[in-house]
């Protein structure tokens, strides 16, 4: 299992977004979580494309996309040559999982399929679960950095960890919303392996955003 931390870039400050990411340069099992999101998937409006762009010539740390949009072939079709570690799509949002996966296994790394709080687990089938490399448990509604953690999250986590048992997969289970040192040991127990914050850690000044992080490792 692995022990990952995805800052979420959400709630940096925007207009310093090379100096943000530049505090996390030497930290190992740590990826950067880039949050695409569109005004229709969700109501918010964040970055895309160029900046992702710009963002992947500016550091080597793994960066990890989560696309909250309604096409995400779209953006998966223009990032494939950026080296991404990781781009994550929502299973809400295509109808055909798994030829999507299997048209750009070949240009990513890992490929993740997310799940908002509402979304029957019952959604994922074995096979999706087999094909993928990671798969993003939302616990909040996605579109805002800054909620509550739905404590509800807990037993999806751990349903998905047997099951990641059961079908003999290695899948990661990410963890995105709410995240902090009041709940992290408990989500990973859940078997969590890569959990994402924003405003846990963004929130406080640079010089802790590594003590950060190491607190909820
Ligand atoms: C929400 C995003 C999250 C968000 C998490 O839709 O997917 O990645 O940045 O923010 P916090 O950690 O503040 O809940
Ligand atoms: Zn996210």
């Amino acid at each position: 299992m692995s022990n990952i931390v995805s800052p979420s870039i959400l709630s940096c400050d925007f207009l310093n977004i090379e100096k943000e990411i530049s505090w996390f340069e030497k930290e190992k099992d740590l990826w950067i979580h880039l949050d695409v999101m569109d005004g229709h998937f969700v109501p918010n409006l964040t970055f895309g494309i160029p900046i992702i762009k710009q963002i992947s010539k500016k550091t080597t740390l793994p960066l990890d996309a989560h696309l909250m949009v309604n096409n995400p072939e779209f953006h998966m079709e223009e990032m494939k040559e950026f080296g991404l570690e990781n781009v994550t799509f929502h299973l809400e949002t295509v109808n055909d999982c798994l030829s999507l996966i299997s048209k750009y296994k070949p240009f990513y790394k890992k490929i993740g399929v997310s799940i908002k709080p509402k979304t029957p687990l019952s959604q994922l089938s074995d096979e999706i679960l087999r094909s993928i490399d990671l798969i993003l448990v939302m616990s909040v509604e996605p579109g805002f950095g800054g909620q509550s953690f739905i404590e509800d999250s807990i037993s999806r986590i751990k349903d998905l960890a047997q099951k990641r048992k059961s079908l003999d997969a290695n899948f990661q289970i990410q963890v995105d919303g709410g995240i902090s040192d009041s709940n992290s040991k408990i989500v990973r127990e859940a078997g969590a392996d890569n959990l994402v914050a924003g405003s846990y850690i963004f929130k406080n000044h640079p010089s802790q955003y590594l003590e950060k992080v190491k607190s909820i490792r």
